[in-house]
């Protein structure tokens, strides 16, 4: 081990433990500002999110920009976000002959979904020996904006709500299949900023380019064996579901860059107030962004043309994808294993499940319990009075707060990063904020159940001698109640997997457009509606999709 290395490690592991364990040190003296720490905020562990706050919403559409599973499972977009495809990405365009398209067009990120278009114009019959694939290479990065959802499925109820309502100001379910008027409104929308193409959704990921001379070159013009008829439909569809798998799960689409700094959320209240009561009483499958006042739509319009006309390196430099990224990862599965855990947990198996429960939730607080966070049995300071067994939290309030506040006080502390924030990333910092703050606030109320229920390790309960056994059902209630309100709240689509997991010839699907079978998207059949994942076969004989 190299000298600096061994300095470091005495610092990080032994001198600063040592230099933080004795005082806590008042957030105050942390430098964050008191709007955030205290005077705004109401830090009463009690107080559950408002109904109305569409922040946990945010956050998730935001984690999921361009992750194919989350926008099929739900089809209705409501961002819409510039960004870049960068040089030397490949770009594929099935057609009928051979020549570059003159007026715009349609390619794919993935052969598998070109190749469905791929045809011989010259062909009468249908039976073609061959079909014409094109590939074009990107030679600049081209400037593009992306419709999240499942924004390219002609699909009635939602998915290209945003899309219409920019271009036509409403949606008119007679017109779902213009999507040449789509595309060529599209690209006299993006004109005058300089937008290259659009990228959307469907059974895989698209860039929609305006002007095939202009960005991207030719790179090859083959006539491919064709072999899309008959028997051989089958292998065809499922190699494009497969290749759109790849771009499932984090990191999803990465032929598409984008610059949140710019993001503008259908979800920002501030943004489109009248969609708050639209929203109320419905399922987040139901949630349209139909149903925006005329007035809002016009705010949303300026504020796509503001962010369009604004320069690139905007914004404070805060990685948001990163920073939104690293609270996913650090609950995602430790929630899972949480529900696991209280799921399995009976009257019978409750004494040796409590402290490993216990233990799963003070890891997951473990770098936000100050040493001097403890009951008032267990505390040397006078001040216990105020506090009763069993009852009051307030001894572990430090603990929320700097599980709450950690990740995001350098930029509200940081009075230069403040000041380059954009009106979308404060959009973020909140959804961001909020999120936290509400994971954090549920998991220190079940920490603390426990702490009071007597199964911590290091914070036994008060010495009673006259106390019989512990009680612990009461504790495995509250702990049920408050992991089931928080798991359902944050509707994370990384938990939706298929139980158990799919054998290798088997692939875990969600129901995707257009394979539903002609015309049944229209049957409002649930499983369309509601898209539940399920195992299908990778090869024959093949599932039903
Ligand atoms: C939520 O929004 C609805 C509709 O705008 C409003 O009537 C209601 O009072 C709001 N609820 C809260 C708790 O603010």
């Amino acid at each position: 081990m190299s000298l600096v290395l061994s300095a470091l490690v005495v610092v990080v592991f032994i001198v600063l433990p040592l230099a933080c364990l004795p005082r806590q040190i008042p957030l105050q003296g942390l430098g964050i500002p008191p709007d955030f720490e205290s005077l705004t905020l109401d830090w009463n562990l009690e107080t559950t999110p408002d109904p109305n706050w569409s922040g946990h919403l945010i956050f998730d559409t935001v984690s999921s920009l361009l992750l194919h599973w989350s926008n099929t499972r739900y089809r209705n977009g409501h961002n819409i976000v510039p960004g870049s495809v960068p040089i030397g990405t490949l770009l594929y365009h099935g057609r009928g002959d051979n020549a570059i398209p003159t007026f715009p067009g349609w390619t794919s990120t993935n052969p598998e979904h070109s190749f469905t278009f791929c045809a011989d114009s010259t062909s009468k019959d249908g039976s073609t020996a061959g079909c014409w694939q094109l590939t074009f290479v990107v030679t600049r990065p081209l400037r593009v904006l992306y419709f999240d959802g499942a924004s390219g499925a002609k699909m009635e109820n939602g998915p290209m709500d945003a899309q219409d309502l920019l271009l036509w100001g409403g949606v008119d379910p007679a017109r779902r299949m213009d999507e040449r008027e789509r595309l060529n409104a599209l690209c006299a929308l993006g004109k005058d900023f300089g937008i290259d193409g659009y990228a959307r959704m469907e059974m895989d990921f698209e860039v929609m380019l305006c002007d095939f001379s202009n960005g991207v070159e030719l790179l090859s013009a083959d006539y491919l064996a064709a072999w899309m008829a008959g028997p051989a439909r089958e292998p065809l569809i499922l190699g494009t579901i497969v290749s759109a798998s790849w771009n499932s799960r984090h990191p999803g689409e990465t032929r598409v860059h984008l610059d949140l700094t710019k993001l503008i959320s259908f979800y920002d209240t501030s943004l489109a107030p009248s969609l708050i009561p639209e929203r109320e009483g419905k399922e987040r499958w139901d949630h349209r962004v139909l149903g925006i006042s005329a007035p809002d739509l016009a705010v949303v319009k300026t504020r796509l043309q503001d962010v369009l006309a604004s320069g690139t390196n905007m914004g404070s430099g805060v990685d948001w994808k990163t920073l939104f990224r690293v609270v996913v990862d650090r609950y995602a599965d430790r929630l899972e294993t949480l529900d696991h855990l209280l799921a399995t947990t009976t009257t019978d198996n409750l004494p040796e499940r409590a402290p490993i429960i216990q233990t799963e939730l003070r890891l997951m607080l473990t770098p936000y319990i100050l040493y001097t966070a403890r009951p008032h049995w267990l505390s040397s300071t006078s001040n216990s009075a105020s506090y009763v067994y069993g009852g009051n939290e307030a001894w572990a309030l430090p603990v929320w707060r700097a599980c709450a506040t950690r990740h995001t006080a350098h930029i509200h502390r940081n009075s230069g990063v403040q000041s380059r924030l954009t009106s979308s990333e404060r959009l973020l910092l909140g959804a961001l904020d909020g999120t936290n703050r509400e994971i954090c606030r549920v998991l220190v109320r079940m920490w603390v159940a426990g702490v009071h229920a007597g199964v911590d390790t290091l914070l036994p309960r008060e010495a009673d001698p006259s106390a019989s056994t512990p009680v612990l059902s009461p504790t495995l209630d509250q702990w049920r109640t408050h992991a089931h309100s928080l798991i359902s709240w944050l509707d994370w689509s990384a938990w939706v997997k298929c139980r158990p997991m799919c054998p290798a010839e088997e692939m875990c699907y969600l129901p995707t457009w257009p394979y539903f079978g002609v015309n049944e998207w229209d049957r409002k059949d649930e499983r369309w509606k509601r898209p539940q994942p399920r195992c299908i076969r990778k090869f024959r004989p093949y599932s039903v999709l």
